[in-house]
């Protein structure tokens, strides 16, 4: 991830803006980073790197997640379809799901044609 990527897609909220947070705002808790444009209270995906990142914040640390933003998009969408967490409105719509996805695979529809 880089600092230009976003890390919260309920609320549009880049790597970089979430550091400049942390930097500038003594928090004393990674929940206050809400208070950043409403980071992380949306579907939660996000909460886990909000957390690091104030981890990163008080020991002087940076880690790297390990994931391209792609992956990072992705993981977000696997954990919404999976019915683990609700986008914001005007949330950055999910991306395409994989093929093999249950949750769009069509032969688990509930839908019937007949009558
Ligand atoms: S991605 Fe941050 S709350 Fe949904």
């Amino acid at each position: 991830m880089e600092s230009e990527d976003t890390i919260c897609y309920c609320f549009h909220i880049s790597k970089r803006k979430i550091q400049n947070y942390l930097r500038l705002h003594r928090l004393r808790r990674a929940s206050q980073l809400s208070e950043c444009g409403g980071a992380g209270t949306g579907c939660g995906w996000c909460v886990p790197y909000l957390k690091r990142y104030f981890e990163d914040s008080l020991a002087g640390t940076a880690t790297t997640e390990g994931l391209s933003a792609a992956d990072y998009a992705r993981q977000r969408g696997e954990y919404i379809r999976a019915g683990k967490g609700k986008p914001a409105p005007g949330a950055t719509p999910l991306p395409p799901a994989e093929c093999g996805d249950p949750s769009t695979d069509a032969s688990q529809s509930s839908r019937s044609d007949s009558p």
